[in-house]
């Protein structure tokens, strides 16, 4: 039978109401602490070769997309996390990810704007991402959720978006990656403390099926993130300065993060990842 698609198109829509002035200062506020502001006026598109800039609009874009859907899969963690009873801190940091999840979509379609001179578009399938919460989530899949999406997929995107943020050498691009990775380490955070508080109380059982399911995890990450975005070589400075990650340098970062922290954290949960992370599957 052909599932159904539910395709869902989203562009930057304020409202004329007052919560837009509200919105606009929460997006300067939610840097305050540490970061300056983005400026995203002063962005100059006459400095860069239109493909450093067609590849750093791609990357903005599919980081908006990213960061928006991620606002749906917080928000059913914390909800799953309230309909399984965890502790008040979990349920509290969780249900603040949703928050900084739509500032960070916010500030790369802003960022995609500048870079194109037009407003961007983003396009998923919502049908797909309803598909994963269709059942009750029970503890182990809650468990799985917070491997897949905090612990694993937030450490794995602190180190993408640090290794964009050590190549931007332009103050928009540079001020947006920064004021991003601030707040995606403390997202990944949420993982490792999650099962600080979660794994002690696991069944032999429960840890083993959470093991398997990490490992089709583990073997798949490598091939998932091979492909980086390379510049024709004169525009490679360029791109480099807009942030954009280049293949080598993708994965480089993606076998560091993997072998120097996740495999490492996952193995201490008493996971075996690392067997799974020596047979991988290789990319190229
Ligand atoms: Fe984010
Ligand atoms: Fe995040």
């Amino acid at each position: 039978m052909a599932s159904s698609t539910h395709p869902v198109q989203v562009r930057r829509v304020l409202t004329s109401t007052p919560l837009a002035r509200q919105h606009e200062r929460s997006l300067e506020r939610g840097l305050a602490r540490k970061h300056p502001r983005i400026p995203f006026e002063k962005f100059d598109r006459a400095k860069y070769p239109r493909a450093a800039l067609a590849l750093a609009h791609h990357a903005q874009t599919k980081l908006a997309l990213g960061e928006y859907t991620a606002v749906d899969l917080f928000a059913h963690i914390a909800s799953a996390m309230t309909l399984n009873g965890v502790p008040f801190d979990l349920v509290a940091a969780a249900s603040s990810i949703p928050h900084d999840e739509i500032r960070h979509a916010d500030y790369a379609m802003q960022a995609a704007r500048a870079l194109a001179g037009t407003d961007p578009k983003i396009e998923f399938d919502a049908a797909l991402l309803r598909k994963q919460w269709e059942k009750p989530v029970g503890i182990e899949e809650l468990d799985f959720s917070m491997i897949e999406v905090s612990a694993v997929g937030e450490t794995l995107s602190c180190a993408l978006l640090s290794a964009c943020r050590e190549r931007a050498k332009d103050p928009m691009l540079q001020a947006l990656f920064a004021g991003i990775v601030s707040d995606e380490v403390h997202h990944a955070r949420l993982g490792w403390y999650y099962f600080a508080w979660r794994a002690p109380q696991w069944s032999q059982a429960e840890r083993q099926r959470v093991a398997d399911r990490v490992g089709s995890l583990v073997v798949g990450i490598e091939r998932r993130f091979w492909h980086g975005r390379d510049a024709p070589p004169a525009a490679r400075k360029a791109a480099r300065a807009l942030g954009v990650l280049e293949s080598t340098g993708q994965r480089e970062a993606v076998r560091c993060v993997m072998e120097d922290e996740i495999i490492p954290a996952l193995d201490a949960l008493g996971l075996g990842s690392s067997h799974a992370w020596r047979i991988r599957r290789r990319g190229g």
